[in-house]
């Protein structure tokens, strides 16, 4: 069986309702990264990061999965896939995607500052003063600008494996996420599905497919099907 890689971004959840990062009115616009985004900012005020998480969690809740998440799952009939993705949302794994990667956490997960040990909490907001069962206090079990990407090795093995990578939704400017395009080897075929122009487009071996996610992968994966 062929290997699949899909390596998604904020694109793939955007026709769901929620917001990317760096489109025009994207949460970078609306929020600066060092105040809600980074270990410093948890310092300085661990109430409005925890606010800023609290919300997103509300709205990756309201949302639900869209066509271009649920198109994955017909390519498990003859592929087998696995899914890498930059989101916290849990849109993959709601649409039935049984193998998914979260590179930057998981927003429906709560984590200890000290032990790391992390907890499914669904839509419970976690606020300031509430501790683990050994007293520390929890954060979102999101990765924060600066911070290790404990996945980043397991995404690049799986990369190294694949034969076809399907990049989607991502403008890949976050590092280290961004290079996993460079672990697949030569005769990896590369798609990369996007209505903006990403860095990838101009390399060799890539197909850019100028589509929106729930055009783009839906006729993408008949192709593939029809084709192996
Ligand atoms: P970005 O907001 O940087 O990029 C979103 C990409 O999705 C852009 O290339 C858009 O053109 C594309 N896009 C928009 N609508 C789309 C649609 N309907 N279908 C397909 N593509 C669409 O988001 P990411 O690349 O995911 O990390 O951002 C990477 C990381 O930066 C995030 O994981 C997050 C963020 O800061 C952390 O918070 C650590």
């Amino acid at each position: 069986m062929q290997h699949v890689v899909i390596f998604s971004g904020a694109g793939i959840s955007a026709e769901s309702g929620l917001k990317t990062f760096r489109d025009s009115d994207g949460l970078w616009e609306n929020y600066k990264i060092t105040e809600v985004a980074t270990p410093e900012a948890w310092d300085k005020d661990p109430k409005l990061v925890l606010e800023f998480y609290n919300m997103r969690r509300k709205q990756v809740l309201d949302a639900k999965p869209n066509t271009a998440h649920l198109a994955i799952l017909e390519l498990e009939k003859k592929f087998k896939v696995q899914v890498v993705t930059q989101n916290i949302d849990d849109l993959h794994e709601r649409a039935g995607s049984r193998n998914v990667l979260h590179l930057h956490g998981e927003i429906l997960k709560a984590r200890s500052t000290k032990t790391h040990l992390t907890y499914l909490i669904n839509g419970h907001e976690i606020k300031p003063g509430e501790l683990c069962e050994n007293g520390h206090q929890l954060r979102p079990d999101v990765v924060w600008f600066g911070e290790h990407v404990p996945n980043m090795d397991k995404a690049e093995k799986l990369c190294e494996k694949a034969d076809i990578l399907i990049v989607i939704g991502t403008s890949l400017n976050v590092y280290p996420a961004a290079n996993l395009v460079d672990c697949v080897n030569n005769n990896c075929k590369i798609y990369l599905i996007d209505p903006s122009e990403v860095p990838l487009w101009k390399r060799k071996n890539v197909t850019h497919i100028k589509q929106k996610a729930s055009e783009g992968l839906p006729a993408l994966i008949k192709e593939l099907l029809e084709k192996f």
